[in-house]
């Protein structure tokens, strides 16, 4: 075993900090839908974050009640005016349409995370093709600036607080305005960033924030959205605070005990010096205090900032693990003369990451390939803004498939995916979004280390995707030296990886302290012989590209059949064959197939009609392709038995069909009405197949393991659709005005089998407490709105999304259709502890 001394650091790393408490077990009650796939968490987002008093510090979400409507790129008569003459930007104050008394009533009400371009329709130019199809561009200047507008009001009392909005995220180009004043910009799409409007507010009065968003430019070639499509948070401290980001806890592991490492810089932002110090508590997931420390006091001189520190030990801490992910939560207060002048609270995962030349990867000791999925950041029916408990659901899905990894492909993650990583014990390849040096690229690349630096999920941070340029040039390995130096001066306890796909004799990809493969798997076995004394993952490894439900490759209709036949160009490895490929060299420390959810944009391998990509192996909605069975076989290791296609093929009778099964079993029989078809001996990492001629009935596959019977599956042909049925994933949610239900629409026949092939229009009216905010159906050629109450199934399933408002009561969806008996379904919305908000100005 040869250990890699320059990262022995990484033996005991540090932790989590997050923010999300498990009160309740997280895999517990699934409803019965999601059986098959995944367990969902039993609790809300919401009521999953522990209650713990931040003294003087008010940190409020400011998400709820804002105003919208649509300007114009070009045109500064339909942008209010913005831009009209020269001297928009010449003095301090003067931006009329963020005062407050500006009359914003023609615009449009609605609540934060927004995405306006899944609001927008399709339009058929090529240029488009990786937004999806979406006109948001230079060329779609009417549809590509959006503005957003927020009263609220400043009690006097706050007067002599440090006040500051903080943006988790938005697409794109932000101008953000407070009472008149222009306070900043910021460009890129993904990354935090924060203003401080202490000095702009009107304290005892109403004042006004508002947002200028341009997706006119993008940041990457898939879709992106358009909006504030993250949280908003506004933040009130004392002058004498906790930085933004900068509390850390590192954890040293030891038989028996862990030693937390704590550090927080304090910052003065007072004209007057001041003296204080900083204490640590430590809380269990149960929220017992379980270590305190405190730092010795020290002087801060006015507008600087001071950094303390102290160590803490757990003694028999629980391990973070993939099945047991343990959250800790440090808690931080600053005390100045015996008086709390903040606080703030990090959570964090006791746990280690090692890496060996020999074994690859390891998770507390043990060797853990990694499993991994790549993924964007959409979803069907809410774009890019996706609520924190679809977040949950997305890892739910992949997990159930037994992937333990995702890599934030290619971007800054929303803080609340990586919540649900470290909540559901998934680890996170996390990604910055463009590889670069420049004082940007670090700035994004630093912004992203200092976000989730504490978050146990994080094990890899990744600088950035085929940079073909870099690759090949000599700006490359300088490039990647600055921006590893960054990432460990700020995080010492995990290394770097980069994405390559190519130029491997040139000198960037040797730099990496992990050596990342995208696809190309001839090359790997020599690029490992040339650099023995490399760690190696795979990036992105390969593709499934499958329309769901679909058995056959149809030019016309852009369908891509899911029998495991089809591979994009660049991958010459399809889903069967990488898994096998890694699993065989244990120093490769597994990989990340592109992609686990299929996406919006790069809409291979047809272009037009598509407006999503076929990669994933699970579709927009999260409905399984069959390719998730076969992960789910070698990945899972739980014994598995899946049986494609389905058996409704009326006209085909008499004609050969491939049947594929998927079985981690010994062997497995096949039988068509109750005739057996032969039984097949299993190959690990391939299905078996059998060629049967069509008569309608049941198909039976039977599983045996040493010698007996242990799993069968059927696939029986199902009359027309009689009946809709939805089921919820949650049947209780929280009326918090954030919580979801996400419900699977299908069809089944007289008898109550499913319909395979249903592709029946269903309208739907909510009614009670809460809203739909999305529909789709997981076809990667459907046009139909993202927003109307309607959605044709795909393939016998539709998704919908509800959301509770904030008051206790039930939500009640109808579902109708002409071929088909309507169904009703109630989801109760609970009594919830709300998270802090910044309450509305009343308008006059
Ligand atoms: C990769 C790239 C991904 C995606 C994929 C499609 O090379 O990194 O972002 O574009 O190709 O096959």
């Amino acid at each position: 075993m040869s250990h890699v001394t320059r990262r022995e650091v990484l033996q005991s790393s540090a932790l989590l900090a997050a923010g999300t408490f498990l009160l309740k077990p997280a895999f517990a009650h699934a409803a019965p839908f999601l059986d098959a796939v995944h367990k969902a968490e039993t609790a809300s987002v919401i009521d999953a974050v522990p209650e713990i008093d931040l003294g003087p510090r008010d940190h409020q979400l400011f998400d709820f009640d804002w105003r919208f409507i649509q300007g114009h790129g070009t045109d500064p008569a339909k942008d209010l005016n913005f831009g009209s003459d020269q001297g928009d930007f010449a003095k301090t104050g003067d931006f009329h349409f963020s005062q407050p008394k500006f009359d914003d009533a023609q615009w449009r009400s609605l609540s934060l995370p927004h995405d306006w371009a899944v609001e927008l329709p399709f339009v058929n130019d090529p240029s488009l093709n990786s937004h999806g199809y979406k006109p948001l561009g230079r060329k779609y200047p009417e549809t590509s600036v959006g503005w957003y507008r927020r009263t609220f009001s400043v009690p006097k009392e706050d007067e002599g607080r440090r006040i500051y909005v903080t943006f988790d995220g938005v697409f794109r180009s932000s101008l953000v305005f407070c009472n008149g004043v222009f306070v900043g910009r910021n460009d890129n799409g993904y990354a935090p960033f924060q203003f401080d409007l202490t000095d702009f507010l009107h304290y005892g009065e109403t004042n006004a924030i508002v947002v200028r968003v341009d997706a006119s430019f993008g940041d990457g070639w898939f879709y992106e959205g358009a909006g504030i499509y993250r949280h908003v948070w506004l933040t009130k401290v004392d002058p004498l605070h906790v930085g933004q980001w900068e509390t850390v806890v590192r954890t040293d592991v030891q038989a028996g005990y862990a030693t937390l490492n704590l550090s927080t810089i304090v910052e003065n932002t007072a004209t007057a010096k001041d003296r204080c110090s900083v204490k640590w508590q430590i809380f269990d997931a149960a929220g017992k205090v379980v270590a305190t420390a405190e730092s010795p006091a020290a002087e801060i001189a006015a507008d600087s900032k001071q950094n303390f520190s102290a160590t803490a030990r757990i003694a028999h801490p629980a391990i973070w693990s993939l099945a047991h992910p343990v959250l800790y939560y440090a808690v931080a207060t600053v005390e100045a003369n015996g008086k709390v002048r903040d606080r703030d609270r990090v959570g964090f995962g006791v746990r280690t990451l090692t890496w060996d030349l020999e074994k690859g990867f390891l998770l507390n000791g043990e060797k853990t390939p990694i499993q991994g999925t790549c993924n964007h950041q959409d979803h069907a029916g809410v774009g890019a803004a996706v609520p924190d408990r679809l977040q949950a659901y997305r890892m739910e899905v992949l997990k159930g498939m037994g992937c333990n990894a995702i890599r934030t492909s290619h971007n800054l993650p929303t803080p609340e995916l990586i919540d649900a990583c470290d909540r559901l014990g998934v680890l996170v390849l996390c990604e910055t979004r463009i590889m670069s040096s420049s004082d940007e690229g670090l700035a994004q690349l630093s912004a992203m280390i200092r976000r989730f630096r504490n978050h146990p999920s994080i094990f890899l941070w990744s600088m950035g995707n085929e940079e073909w340029v870099l690759q090949q040039n000599d700006m490359g390995p300088r490039v990647i030296r600055a921006m590893q130096e960054r990432t460990h001066e700020l995080d010492p306890t995990r290394l770097c990886t980069a994405a390559v796909n190519g130029s491997w004799d040139k000198p960037l990809a040797p730099c990496l302290d992990v050596m990342g493969f995208n696809y190309n798997l001839s090359q790997i076995d020599k690029y490992h012989k040339d650099h023995p004394k490399q760690l190696t993952i795979g990036t992105e490894t390969a593709s499934a590209v499958f329309t769901r439900g679909i058995y056959t490759n149809d030019r016309l209709r852009n369908w891509v059949s899911s029998y495991d036949v089809n591979y994009p160009e660049t991958s010459v490895d399809f889903g069967q064959k990488w898994w096998n490929f890694y699993g065989a060299r244990p120093w490769l420390s597994g990989g990340f197939a592109w992609t686990g959810f299929d996406y919006r944009g790069e809409p291979s391998p047809y272009g037009w009609p598509s407006v999503s990509s076929q990669f994933g192996i699970v579709d927009t909605c999260g409905f399984p392709k069959d390719a998730y069975f076969h992960y789910k076989a070698w990945w899972d290791n739980k014994p598995l038995l899946h049986l494609a296609p389905h058996w409704n093929w009326p006209g085909r009778e008499g004609e050969e069909i491939l049947v594929q099964a998927e079985s981690n079993l010994d062997s497995v029989e096949l039988f068509l009405n109750g005739k057996s078809l032969g039984a097949q001996k299993v190959v690990p990492q391939y299905h078996l197949e059998w060629k049967v001629n069509y008569t309608p009935g049941t198909l039976e596959a039977r599983g045996t393991k040493d010698g007996k019977v242990v799993l069968t599956e059927t696939r029986r042909t199902s009359g027309p659709a009689a009946r809709i049925v939805m089921t919820a994933d949650r049947s209780e949610i929280s009326a918090d005005g954030e919580d979801i239900a996400i419900i699977r629409v299908e069809a089944v026949d007289k008898d109550g089998l499913p319909v395979p092939t249903a592709d029946t229009m269903i309208r739907f009216k909510i009614t009670g407490e809460g809203a739909l905010i999305g529909v789709g159906n997981g076809d990667p050629n459907c046009q139909e709105s993202d927003k109307k109450p309607e959605r044709s199934l795909f393939n016998g399933l539709a998704q919908i999304i509800v959301q509770a408002s904030k008051k206790p009561g039930s939500l009640v969806i109808e579902a109708t259709s002409r071929r088909a008996a309507s169904a009703t379904l109630t989801v109760v919305t609970k009594e919830a502890r709300l998270r802090p908000a910044v309450p509305s100005a009343s308008r006059a």
